[in-house]
């Protein structure tokens, strides 16, 4: 399997990417990592112990990192995720301890421990953590096999009219993350507004009858309902888990080599990720976008992981 840290903030559609992570074979997830974003700190963390309760993921560390963006102020997505960060479906009081490692010094003692070239990051929210993770440790740069990231846009945002939500809320940390010599993968919009959450797929899950299927269906419904409200979606476009099953299985997103830059200093599109497509990459990039998503196949993976989480 391969080995991947979840840099998240739980968050409707990060709880679906840790199930999914959790239940996939594929995969062998090493460390749960929080930063805020959904919601503050305290409370996406809570929202990941919680699902690490729902899914029994008991062996893996679940640390705190960063409550603050690197230079801008704070903003949550309340309108969409609620005052919890995972409003919507009923939930235990989480029973997953909470490793007392700071986030960060959990990301780079995991990165630093295993075999060079072993551990792929997937962050699904603001790249706080992993750019004071380079910062901190400049190995881990050669150590990590891949960054895969959900976030950004090439053709317009969801948080302002030209930034995605993950770019916007540290576009400073995001520079930091795209300018190191790694791969990163940009699992965009784009490909995300692809992995819809239609009637048929959630009728699939519900069907699967388990409590952690029910647990995403409570969480499918009250994001749906959100999305409608707030972005006038028929079904709601489920971001986080396409950055794990691309992991899983590249051959669900396709990519193209580009440079991938993002706008600090705009008047009206700081935080907009601004992808070099004028012609074929330099043979020197190390970048990539998502460029489409086989759907079908999306989802047969989350229902899959969760058909082998089975009842906890
Ligand atoms: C991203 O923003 C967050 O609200 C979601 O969890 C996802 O990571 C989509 O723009
Ligand atoms: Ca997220």
């Amino acid at each position: 399997p391969k080995k991947i840290v979840i840099d998240c903030d739980p968050g409707l559609d990060d709880a679906v990417a840790l199930l999914l992570a959790h239940g996939s074979p594929e995969i062998e997830l090493l460390a749960v990592t929080t930063v805020m974003g959904n919601q503050t700190l305290e409370k996406v963390t809570r929202n990941a112990r919680i699902v690490a309760t729902i899914a029994g993921m008991t062996g893996v560390p679940i640390a705190a990192g960063h409550a603050r963006p690197l230079v801008r102020t704070l903003e949550v997505a309340e309108a969409i995720h609620g005052v919890t960060g995972m409003d919507g479906p009923t939930v235990p009081e989480p029973a997953v301890p909470l490793d007392p490692r700071h986030g960060v010094d959990l990301i780079i003692e995991t990165i630093m421990r295993e075999e060079p070239g072993t551990v792929t990051l997937v962050p699904t929210a603001a790249l706080t953590n992993i750019a004071m993770a380079v910062r901190r440790e400049p190995r881990i740069v050669e150590r990590v096999r891949e960054v895969v990231f959900m976030g950004g846009s090439l053709s317009g945002g969801n948080w302002t009219p030209a930034a995605e939500f993950n770019v916007a809320t540290d576009p400073e940390a995001a520079h930091i993350v795209f300018h190191e010599d790694w791969p990163v993968t940009m699992i965009s919009l784009d490909v995300t507004h692809d992995a819809l959450a239609t009637d048929d797929v959630r009728e699939r899950i519900a069907a699967i009858g388990t409590g952690p299927a029910r647990f995403v269906t409570e969480v499918l419904d009250f994001y749906a309902e959100r999305y409608r409200e707030f972005h006038g979606f028929g079904a709601p476009p489920v971001h986080d888990p396409v950055a794990v099953a691309r992991v899983i299985d590249p051959t669900i997103v396709t990519t193209r080599n580009a440079p991938i830059d993002v706008e600090l200093g705009g008047r009206l599109t700081t935080g907009a990720t601004v992808v070099d497509v004028r012609r074929p990459a330099p043979p020197d990039c190390r970048t990539q976008i998502g460029i489409g998503l086989d759907a079908k196949r999306f989802w047969n993976l989350i229902i899959d992981a969760l058909e082998r989480i089975g009842d906890v």
